[in-house]
């Protein structure tokens, strides 16, 4: 479940205990956590930190930033991915976890651009992993001088890419004009396309919520999520991943006993039920969609779904348009199965091929950063 707005529905009842409280509400913000964003880029002497600090900025499924980066050379890097860091139970094949390193391996490519580099990317160079990540390497990473080479338009709008987790006006439709730009964000292994026809958009609006009540009625994948909540400005500073919980109000809640990570778990509890309420408000609140469809089901497809689906969410970004995704129907735990075939179905994804993204789009309020690692703690020397 995602998460930041699950639970802000999660007792406004109480929302009365962190009102006026402005100087509590002050000391709440997890500056540490959100330094991240404002520090990208502020080591311009070493090429491969530049990237990096923008690269950790990167979407990435339950923010666990699975991402490890080694340093292999004064312009060479190798991309591993933290097997701690892998979504067992909702991602069983860590198909997500390698869709968002490829969000990472993208927005290094864009920040290689301001920097007078392009990113040389070799993917699986020791073989893909199947059915599941092990210890080779996700990625060999070469940074390539390039002479008068121009920023990337995309690289601008990475610090202001949100993962909109909102209701979107649904007065407002996306014009056909942005649509060709998200969809011109296609790559060879990956396809994007947009869903706006009504008769369409209202199936796929359906089956994102029966696929939101399955994963929280299972309770492995329930369980998933709840034991990555970080309530609190303490619990986000510690650590700065995974489904943070902040803010005043919450934070509010929490002191008070009506927020926890029991009540959460549990799904008979009035806390659940409100939370439910507010994500099919959300969930309902979708004018269009945008999908991102790979030919095969390679690793270096899911790879690319990564790259594309960052530069679509960069471009909206541009355009002022919000995206959000939503990824329970497209999941492949057991009891997902059949709602994944009847999304398959209703977009016509080949057998052969394989969704790999599925994200609300629309027009939406303007949301804050997620916290994250510090570039630092996720880069180790050869
Ligand atoms: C492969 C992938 C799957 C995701 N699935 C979901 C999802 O199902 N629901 C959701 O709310 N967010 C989803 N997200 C968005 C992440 O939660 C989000 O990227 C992360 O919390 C960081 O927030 P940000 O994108 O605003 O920086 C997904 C992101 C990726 C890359």
């Amino acid at each position: 479940m995602n998460r930041r707005i699950f639970l802000v529905s999660a007792g406004s009842a109480g929302l009365a205990v962190a009102s006026g409280a402005t100087a509590f509400a002050l000391t709440r913000t997890p500056t540490r956590a959100l330094l991240p964003w404002s520090e990208a880029g502020a080591s311009r002497s070493d090429p491969r930190r530049f990237v990096v600090e923008h690269a950790v900025l990167a979407p990435n499924p339950h923010n666990r930033q699975p991402w490890i980066v080694e340093l292999t050379g004064p312009e060479t890097m190798t991309l591993f991915c933290d097997p701690e860091r892998r979504l067992p139970h909702t991602d069983p094949f860590d198909r997500q976890i390698v869709i968002g390193l490829g969000c990472f391996v993208e927005i290094a490519s864009l920040a290689a651009t301001a920097i007078g580099y392009r990113l040389e990317v070799t993917p699986f160079p020791d073989g893909e992993p199947q059915p599941r990540l092990d210890q080779r390497p996700v990625a060999h990473l070469r940074l390539v001088r390039q002479a008068a080479t121009a920023p990337d338009p995309l690289f601008a709008v990475i610090r202001n890419r949100r993962s909109t987790k909102r209701p979107f006006d649904m007065a407002r439709p996306v014009p056909s004009a942005a649509l060709a730009s998200l969809t011109a964000q296609s790559g060879p292994l990956a396809a994007v396309s947009t869903v706006t026809d009504s008769a369409r958009v209202a199936p796929v609006r359906d089956l994102t919520w029966q696929a939101w009540g399955i994963e929280a009625q299972t309770k492995r994948t329930h369980m998933e999520s709840v034991e990555l909540m970080r309530i609190g400005r303490c619990e986000i500073e510690a650590n700065p991943d995974g489904i943070s919980l902040g803010g005043p109000m919450l934070e509010g809640l929490a002191l008070v006993g009506q927020l926890s990570r029991e009540q959460l778990a549990d799904t008979g509890s009035a806390a659940f039920r409100q939370g439910a309420d507010m994500y099919r408000a959300m969930l309902a609140a979708t004018p269009a969609y945008l999908t991102v469809l790979s030919p095969d089901r390679s690793r270096a497809a899911e790879l690319d779904a990564g790259r594309v689906y960052v530069r679509a969410n960069l471009e909206a970004t541009r355009l002022g348009l919000s995206m959000h995704p939503v990824s329970q129907a497209l999941q492949e735990f057991e009891e997902m199965a059949e709602t994944r075939r009847q999304l398959d179905d209703v977009l016509g994804a080949p057998p052969s091929g394989r969704l790999h993204m599925l994200a609300r789009l629309g027009y939406g309020p303007a949301v804050g950063e997620t916290p994250r690692w510090a570039a630092a703690t996720r880069i180790r020397t050869a």
